[in-house]
């Protein structure tokens, strides 16, 4: 019989982590399923069959992941977006806020060409200050991005809110409440 587990089933909550009051969702247990796996890659690309997608871009660092997978499924190239000091080429950079203090993300100043249309892909929407200081960095390139698709989304937090503001279409496949 075939399963009927969805893929947050396939989440693991751990309590406390990293500091003392968080309910961490681990994407660990996802994506050592086989089924669970494949269960979030289809469900990433379904809202985007059909469309024209030059180039798969990913979120350091599960964002790796999962673009990484979605790319290979769509025969096109991937791209990552990664935390201050790791690409080695040049890079355009855009800094963003977080619990405590700022962080900078970076992309190759080469790694898309304008009007190339870009899905953008992370594991996780929280606050949504790392997607949207992605999205700033595809559309300095010219990028054209075609859809944000994460596996969860944290609604408390305003993540969803804050990318659509921005004119972008959010995908998403589970919400968590309780943070
Ligand atoms: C987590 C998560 C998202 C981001 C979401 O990554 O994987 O990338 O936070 O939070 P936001 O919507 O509030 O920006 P983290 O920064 O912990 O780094 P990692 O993926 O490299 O572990
Ligand atoms: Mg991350």
């Amino acid at each position: 019989m075939p399963s009927s587990k969805t893929v947050k089933d396939y989440i693991r909550t751990i309590v406390d982590f990293p500091h003392e009051g968080i309910l961490f969702r681990d994407v660990t247990t996802l994506f050592a399923d086989p089924r669970g796996f494949r269960l979030a890659i289809d469900q990433l690309l379904h809202p985007y069959v059909g469309e024209r997608i030059d180039k798969v871009v990913g979120l350091e660092a599960r964002g790796f992941i999962l673009g990484g997978a979605i790319a290979h499924q769509l025969s096109v190239g991937f791209v990552p977006i990664r935390k201050k000091g790791k690409l080695p080429g040049a890079v355009i950079s855009e800094e963003y806020t977080l619990e405590y203090g700022e962080a900078v993300v970076e992309l190759h100043d080469d790694a898309i060409s304008a009007g190339e249309n870009i899905l953008l892909v992370d594991d996780l929407l929280a606050t949504g200050g790392t997607a949207e200081a992605g999205i700033k960095l595809i559309e300095r390139l010219g990028g054209r991005i075609i859809g944000c698709a994460f596996v969860v989304d944290l609604p408390e937090l305003g993540g969803r809110k804050r990318i659509e503001a921005m004119g972008m279409d959010v995908h998403t496949l589970c919400e968590f409440e309780g943070l």
